[in-house]
């Protein structure tokens, strides 16, 4: 799981504009800031941490995830990427406990909260750690008839085999901790606000899902929780003969034409995925 999720959503940058949003509201405060301490939460493999450490290559990020392999497979990308301004190690969202009080000018999550049971108490963490008036950026998904994408993968895993294409075969969360818990961020909003944060707004953003040309089958097919690689499983399985990745490629193909998702270049585009940017300051009482 975490190794499909690296590859194809965070180093083949599934939704590229999301980790530029944290860059955007984050670059113009910690520009020429030697000692900023940017911490990301929930990190997986390192993003937004890596966009952030090359735009400010003067700060220090700290990537942090509850997954030791995505820590790994995140010190290894900024490696491989000349962070050397980026750490990466394993920390507890609800608990951060390698980060001191009033350590950190920003902290961030991407699309994290809604896998965290105890939000409560990973707001209350995220207010321990930062520094009187440090900055909080959280993207949280908006509701499921307000992402194309995914509902385009389910409505294709249905179509390759009916019935048993529209959900995985193991439903990979508890339906409260799903993608979309926070489609009404209200409820975040509130605990944001009794966690002691302050100037808390919350703006809506739709998102680009984008693939490579002579990718996006692969891509489709192995990344984690997308539909399609359970219905391929069960279709092969069935015994449907040989060609049934072909057939279901090709099917895929075209009901991405019919959308307009399909590039002239072969690539894939799909807009118009919503997500809510959440922004919040540590009070300096
Ligand atoms: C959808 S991924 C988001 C990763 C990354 N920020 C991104 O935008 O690509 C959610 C991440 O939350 C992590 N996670 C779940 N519970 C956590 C917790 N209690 N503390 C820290 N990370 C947690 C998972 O390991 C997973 O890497």
């Amino acid at each position: 799981m975490a190794d499909g999720y690296s590859e194809w959503v965070v180093d083949r940058q599934l939704v590229p504009g999301m980790f530029q949003a944290f860059v955007d509201q984050l670059e113009p405060e910690l520009r020429g800031r030697a000692d900023a301490q940017i911490l990301d939460v929930a990190s997986a493999s390192g993003e937004p941490a890596a966009s952030l450490a090359a735009a400010l290559p003067l700060a220090t990020v700290h990537a942090t995830d509850l997954t030791p392999r995505f820590v790994q497979l995140g010190a290894a990308r900024a490696q491989r990427l000349g962070l050397r301004n980026m750490r990466c190690q394993v920390a507890d969202a609800e608990r951060l406990e390698p980060f001191a009080d009033a350590s950190c000018d920003a902290v961030c999550c991407c699309m994290g909260l809604m896998f965290i049971p105890n939000v409560a108490a990973a707001l209350a963490a995220f207010d321990r750690v930062l520094k009187p008036g440090g900055a909080l950026v959280i993207t949280v998904a908006q509701p499921p008839e307000v992402q194309p994408f995914w509902t385009f993968l389910s409505e294709l895993s249905e179509e390759m085999c009916p019935a048993a294409g529209a959900a995985p075969a193991e439903a990979p969360y508890p339906a409260e901790f799903g993608p979309c818990r926070f489609g009404d961020p209200q409820p975040l909003l509130d605990a944001a606000a009794a966690a002691g944060l302050s100037s808390i707004a919350c703006r809506p953003m739709l998102l680009d899902y984008q693939m490579a040309a002579g990718e996006w089958w692969t891509s489709l097919t192995q990344m984690p929780d997308a539909p399609v690689a359970a219905a391929l499983q069960r279709l092969q399985a069935s015994g449907s003969g040989a060609n049934a990745a072909e057939q279901a490629r090709q099917l895929a193909e075209r009901r991405l034409r019919e959308r307009g998702w399909l590039q002239p270049d072969g690539s894939v585009c799909c807009p118009g995925n919503g997500a809510w940017l959440i922004t919040a300051r540590k009070g300096s009482q």
